[in-house]
């Protein structure tokens, strides 16, 4: 299986609700590795680079308006299909879809206030890296139990 990186942020409502320890416990249970880690207040700049595709829906202003409404954590994170892997653990985006043991599921009940954010594909997550991370902030490393997460 490819190994891809991924973004992945708390939004300021899982910041402001004290859920960035659960969030990240669930990521990181599952054996993905965090290869990158800070707390980021979002500027408007930033914000209209990340959610560009989103430029012209009728909820665009709500939705730059909530993610730079306070600081989120935003992580970098990599393994075996990443990216798919993080969207699954994440649940659907509206979290009255999301299904039970997923992030959204468990911990949100409103499309608006859906706690995370992961890339929805390698193209993107490349694309968005680069908004939160200087390449010098993500950390290339072994971890010694690496063989009994992932099969050699
Ligand atoms: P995200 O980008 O946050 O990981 O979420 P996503 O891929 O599952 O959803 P996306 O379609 O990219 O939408 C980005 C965020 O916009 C809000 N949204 N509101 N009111 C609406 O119809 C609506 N649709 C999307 C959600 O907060 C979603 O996470
Ligand atoms: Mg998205």
């Amino acid at each position: 299986m490819p190994s891809e990186r991924t973004l992945v942020l708390v939004k300021p409502d899982g910041v402001q609700r004290g859920l960035i320890g659960p969030i990240i416990t669930r990521l990181e249970q599952t054996g993905l590795k965090i290869i990158g880690l800070k707390i980021v207040q979002i500027t408007d700049e930033m914000a209209a680079e990340h959610y560009a595709e989103h430029s012209e829906r009728p909820f665009y202003a709500g939705l730059v308006g909530f993610i730079t409404s306070g600081p989120v954590v935003a992580m970098a994170v990599s393994g075996p299909n990443a990216v798919a892997h993080v969207r699954r653990l994440m649940g659907a985006t509206n979290p009255q879809d999301a299904a039970p043991g997923t992030i959204r599921g468990d911990l949100a009940t409103d499309i608006g206030r859906n706690v995370v954010h992961g890339s929805a594909n390698v193209e993107d997550g490349e694309r968005e890296l680069p908004i939160f991370f200087d390449e010098s902030e993500i950390i290339s490393y072994h971890r010694a139990n690496g063989p009994w997460i992932i099969e050699p």
